[in-house]
């Protein structure tokens, strides 16, 4: 087999097999397409999902983050402790909002934050820890857990990445108490642009629907607080609450996926997988694994080139926050920078079969040295 007989198979692509044109069809024909029915149908069905009783739907999974930051009220000069090998996004809002990331290492191996690397950060002026659920993976939350309430500081979940995946059988994004989903096109259920925040406190929900909403509720032009618009269209929740509705179906394929890379791939020299704790029942986002610079010596980027060349698109892993110059005061974090030179991630998406996944592994193994 080769590249010349086969189409490009791409990193990631939706799929819309279940009701999403029709919701999205009777949402436009409702003319209500900023708000509308969808949305609240869609802020009950996923706090239904997580276990928690709120979800106050946002216009994507970093506006999210920026509504729990509003509502837990953080303020210059704060400190929030963020994994140093993530998505960014989290530190980024922290920035935007004139507070301070301080950077925790993450585990080599499952490539997310733990409990050690956020105490040896933790300071007097810790107002709130962001744990990112990675690739799919969980955090070890009861470690984490138990850590941050014996400080008295409230954790964050941003499971944008791991919709569905639990740990010791509790929703990834619900375990904290007050969590964040991102829904953009290539998460595992999908709306296009789209996020959401869970919480168990009502104050805070009905904090976060005003910050939603310039800070308007019952009366209207009527301000309580200065706000923003980071509100989820009809459109975008009917999209939502068509995906919501066949989860099992996508959890399915994503687990098969995972099932058949990780046989195709464990055995190989070179190749390091990440490695999901006995607690945690993953949904990937992708697979992402680790290559040893040993077997590739080209190296990661231009691993990335080559499978490109055989029609195969993948992706390198985040940057390390110690390697971009717009967090000056991060220190050097080995095991973070590691991952950011060494991790390639996979095609993952629901109709990704499984003779396109040997052919990406046959690809990925024949390129070692
Ligand atoms: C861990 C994590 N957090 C936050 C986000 C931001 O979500 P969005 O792209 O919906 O703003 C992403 C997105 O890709 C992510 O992977």
């Amino acid at each position: 087999m080769n590249s010349k007989n086969k189409s490009p198979i791409p990193w990631a692509q939706p799929d819309f097999w279940g009701l999403e044109e029709q919701f999205l069809v009777e949402a436009l024909h409702s003319t209500w397409i900023s708000g509308g029915a969808f949305v609240g149908r869609f802020e009950r069905d996923v706090a239904a999902f997580s276990g928690l009783p709120f979800a106050i739907s946002a216009s994507n999974g970093t506006t999210a983050i920026h509504l729990a930051y509003l509502g837990l009220g953080l303020r210059p000069g704060d400190e929030v402790i963020v994994p140093g090998f993530c998505y960014l996004a989290a530190a980024n809002i922290t920035l935007q909002m004139g507070a301070k990331p301080v950077f925790a290492e993450v585990d080599p191996d499952t490539f997310c934050v733990t409990a050690g690397a956020i105490e040896a950060v933790l300071t007097r002026r810790t107002r709130l820890v962001v744990v990112v659920h990675t690739y799919g993976n969980v955090c070890e939350m009861g470690e984490i857990m138990s850590l941050a309430r014996s400080k008295g500081v409230p954790v964050l979940e941003d499971a944008a990445e791991s919709f569905a995946s639990t740990y010791m059988g509790r929703q990834s994004g619900a375990i904290s108490g007050l969590g964040t989903y991102s829904f953009q096109a290539t998460k595992t259920i999908t709306t296009g642009e789209g996020g959401m925040v869970v919480t168990d406190d009502d104050a805070l929900a009905k904090k976060l629907a005003l910050y939603r909403s310039h800070g308007v509720s019952g009366r209207r032009y009527w301000h309580e607080l200065p706000g923003h618009n980071f509100r989820l269209t009809n459109l975008q929740a009917a999209l939502g609450c068509a995906q919501l509705e066949r989860l099992d179906s996508i959890v399915r394929e994503r687990k098969r996926i995972h099932r058949t890379y990780t046989a195709a791939l464990k055995g190989i020299a070179g190749i390091r997988l990440q490695v999901f704790r006995s607690e945690v029942d993953p949904v990937l986002w992708t697979l992402a694994l680790e290559l040893d610079p040993a077997a590739y010596p080209q190296g990661r980027d231009r691993v990335i080139e080559q499978l490109a060349v055989e029609g195969i698109e993948t992706r390198n892993g985040f940057y390390a926050a110690s390697q971009l110059s717009i967090y000056p005061d991060c220190v050097s974090l080995p095991n973070c920078e590691r991952l950011a030179n060494n991790v390639i991630s996979l095609p993952t998406f629901p109709s990704l079969s499984d003779q396109q996944i040997d052919y990406v592994c046959s690809r990925l193994a024949a390129l070692r040295a």
